[in-house]
This record gives C-alpha cells, structure tokens and sequence, in this order.
C-alpha cells in the first residue's frame, strides 16, 4: 500500500503542455472593440510582450526557464496522494487519486504561474505588478511571487472576501504586498461602482477593471498587470500539475485514468490537471473529464458560449468563452475564487469541443464531502477545492452502485485554513442552496446583446 507518491526534483517537467496545439478544432481569436482580431501590440499595456507571446503561441511544448524550476522547488514537485481512507469509508471498489497543491507556501496551486509571471515580467524590466483577488489566494500567491523575485505587487480584493478573510490580506502583507477592498475609490471604474452600488459585495470582473486600470495609468510604463486564471499562459503555467501526475501514476504502474475532476472558477486549476490528460482523449483515450462549479453561479453548464469582456469596465479584449455576462454580480457564496462570470477560452472550446463534461453543484453537497474528506485523509480543502471533492465523491459512489474498479483522479487545489469561517457557518446551518434563478440569468445575459457572437467549431468526434 503506497499512500503517496513522489518525485525528485530531476524528474520534475522541463516542459509546459500548451492544449491549444492539439484541439481538433481551433480557438477563436480575442476581439478589439471594433470587432476585430486583436494584435499582440495592442496588449503591451496590459502584459509584457514575453507572456503575450506564450499567449498566443500554437507551440505544443514550451521550456520552462531553469531560474522559474528553481523557485518551484521550494515546494515542487507535490506529491499525488491515494485516498484509501476515504476509499474505505465510501466502500468503493474505485481507486481515488489526489494531487496535492495545498503543500505550495500560500496554500494553492496559484503560485505555479505566479512565480512564472513574476519572472517574465522582471526579466521585461517591470518593476510593479497589480492583480485582482476573489478568495485571496490568488492575491496571496502573487505577493508571495513578486517577493521572492523582486517586483512591488498591488491587490485588489473583491470586497465580500475582504470582510470574510482577513488572514489573507495579512499574508498579503508579509510578502510585501498591499492589498486593498474592490470596488475602491483609487480608480475611475471603483468609483462608479461605489456611485452606482455602494454596498456591492464587489466581484471579480469589477476587481480586474480596477486592476487593469491602475496598471495602463501608471505613466512610468513600469507597470504591468497580471491574471491568475483564465487567460492562456495561465493555463500553460498550470500544466505541470497534470504532467507531474502522469509521471507519478506511472511511477505506480497505474495504466489508465477513468475520471479526471477539477473545479473551475476562471478555469486554471483544472485546465492544469486535466489538459495533459485531455490530450490522451485526443489521442484515442477513454477518459471522462469534468469540470465542476457552483450551481449558483453556472457558466459552463447554463450559459452560451459567446464573445464577452473578461471585467465589468470592458477594459479586457472580448474573449470567446462560456459566460454568464460581464455585469453578472453573483451571490456571495464562500467559494469566492468561483465567483466569476466567463471561463478560460481553452476550457470553453474544449467544452464546445465536447472533450470535456462540466457539471455543477450545491455548496451544502460541497461541505458534507469536504467534512468527510477532512474526517478521512485529514486534509480541510478550500471552499473552491470542495466541489471538485464532491464530484470525486459522486464518481465513487457510481463506480460503487456499478460495481467497477474506477480510477479517478481530482486535483486539491488548495487548503481551506483561511477559509474557516465557511466552515463555521456550514455547521450552524447557516448555508443554503442556492440556484441562480432563470430571469436573473436572463436578465444577466443582455449584457452581450450587440457583442459578436463566435463559431461553434467542433469535429463531433466526442
Ligand atoms: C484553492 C482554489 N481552487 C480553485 C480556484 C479557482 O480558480 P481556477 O479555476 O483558476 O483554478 C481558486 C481561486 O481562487 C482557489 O483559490
């Protein structure tokens, strides 16, 4: 019985694993204001050109530079665990697999593209990096990042987060970063939030309308901003979870993967588990592949695949992606990092692509497993992570009611220790189930009236 499995440092990836070579239809290009394909040039404001380049590359493999190896191995390669407790307690005949990302210093798998933003950032000569955060961990991850290479960071904080962790903000902090509660008073789309709203809980578009504007107006032009999710380089970035896995499934002889799960706010965690394993599917592989959200806020599983800003101010190009609507405010659910209104364009066209089977769920549902979880293998996820436990679990008790030797396979994206208080008030019976009704989605939805609406390229191969 091995519980985990690890890797040396030698046998850490090389390589990046970019998706977007291998789907067998192609991605939709971002959109200008006037409806047309977007130039790298025109996102030099925003980005270094360095990572514009890993954005738009078509690149199967893409070196990661030794000095990024040599900062994720401070916690890299993390170890992928086997669930035999909670195997027992479900009595299912499947086998669960985790890859453990709460081992990294802020808790998450978000300092993997962190550390490789802050890098290519510094080596363009940028010497100041803002960014928006839902949860914090994101937030967290990027001072983390800019401390250890050197770069000023600057958080913007969906509000209603702000209030619900304040630890966060103090990691914030001790990595030197300054982080402040989003919708603020320090940018022109803050403000006009605050006008509108002034009791908002905030959200992410909103927070990422405020980050990007406080990067483009910095005159200095050393200013630069930086994206936790969503984008493709993040997911690039991200790979090295899924490719570590591979390599240690094989270190244990386990051949073939029946499931793949992940939970998806902007879509990085997953993307980065599963495109590896997405490539398998390309290639002949019988693999289910699914990415989990909250049923209060359901982009993949009830929302068009359209043309849509990634924030509230429509700073961003118009990106093709499942959304839910750049004006969408959604409920103040406690997994914060899924609380945002678009999804990754490579997950999205992979979803259109049909390789991937997107599900959502109730947070109550989330809760009970991450208590069991918690009561089995020790470890208390974040609120985000417990969706993709919940899905684990499900896929279990059906292999179970099946009677079938499953291998499934989810990602632990992050730990909950920050996120106590959702616990807290999931045991005073606090929580509810909420599904965001149709006329809220509807209502939502105007926002891409007028917007350019994309082709629904897929082969019909899945
Ligand atoms: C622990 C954890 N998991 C998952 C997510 C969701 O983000 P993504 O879909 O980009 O992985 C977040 C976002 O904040 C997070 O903190």
């Amino acid at each position: 019985m091995q519980t985990k499995v690890f890797l040396t440092e030698d046998e850490m990836p090389r390589q990046w694993y970019n998706l977007a070579a291998d789907l067998p239809s192609p991605m939709q290009p971002p959109l200008g204001p006037d409806g047309n394909p977007i130039s790298p040039e025109m996102l030099a404001p925003v980005f270094p050109m360095n990572l514009i380049e890993q954005e738009v590359s078509q690149e199967r493999w893409i070196d990661i530079p030794e000095e990024i190896l040599s900062i994720l191995y401070r916690w890299r390669p993390t170890p992928l665990h086997r669930a035999y407790a909670l195997e027992k307690a479900l009595g299912t005949p499947a086998r669960i697999y985790y890859k453990n990302e709460s081992v990294s210093p802020p808790g998450s798998h978000k300092p993997n593209t962190a550390v490789a933003q802050a890098w290519y950032n510094k080596q363009f000569g940028i010497k100041k990096l803002t960014t928006e955060t839902g949860a914090g961990q994101w937030g967290s991850a990027l001072a983390f990042a800019c401390s250890l290479i050197g770069l000023e960071c600057k958080i913007f904080m969906v509000r209603i987060s702000f209030d619900q962790k304040p630890f966060r903000k103090i990691m914030m902090q001790t990595w030197g970063g300054r982080c402040i509660p989003s919708p603020s008073n320090e940018t022109q789309a803050g403000r006009d939030i605050l006008a509108k709203i002034p009791d908002t809980p905030g959200s992410l578009g909103i927070a990422i309308s405020e980050a990007i504007e406080a990067a483009v107006t910095d005159t200095t032009g050393e200013t630069r901003y930086s994206l936790g999710s969503v984008l493709n380089h993040v997911m690039l970035h991200q790979t090295i979870i899924g490719l570590e896995t591979k390599k240690q499934l094989e270190k244990i002889n386990e051949k073939k993967v029946d499931v793949v799960v992940g939970c998806a706010g902007g879509g990085s965690n997953f993307a980065g588990l599963a495109f590896p394993f997405a490539l398998d599917k390309i290639n002949g592989a019988e693999i289910d592949i699914i990415p989990v959200e909250p049923s209060s806020c359901p982009t993949m599983t009830r929302a068009p695949y359209a043309y849509d800003h990634g924030d509230v101010a429509k700073m961003t190009p118009l990106l093709p992606m499942h959304t839910l609507g750049h004006e969408f405010i959604p409920p103040p659910i406690h997994a914060g990092g899924l609380r945002y209104h678009g999804m990754a364009p490579l997950v999205s066209q992979a979803i259109v692509e049909g390789l991937l089977t997107p599900q959502s769920i109730h947070q109550l549902e989330c809760y009970e497993s991450a208590v069991m979880f918690a009561r089995t293998e020790g470890i208390i996820v974040a609120p985000e992570t417990s969706h993709a436990v919940a899905t684990a679990i499900r896929e279990a008790k059906k292999a179970k009611e099946e009677g079938k030797e499953k291998v499934i396979l989810f990602n632990l994206s992050g730990h909950g220790l920050m996120d106590l208080s959702g616990y807290d008030k999931y045991f005073a019976g606090e929580l509810i189930d909420y599904a965001l009704p149709d006329d809220v989605l509807a209502e939502s939805l105007k926002s891409l009236e007028g917007l350019p609406k994309p082709p629904v390229n897929k082969t019909g191969k899945w």
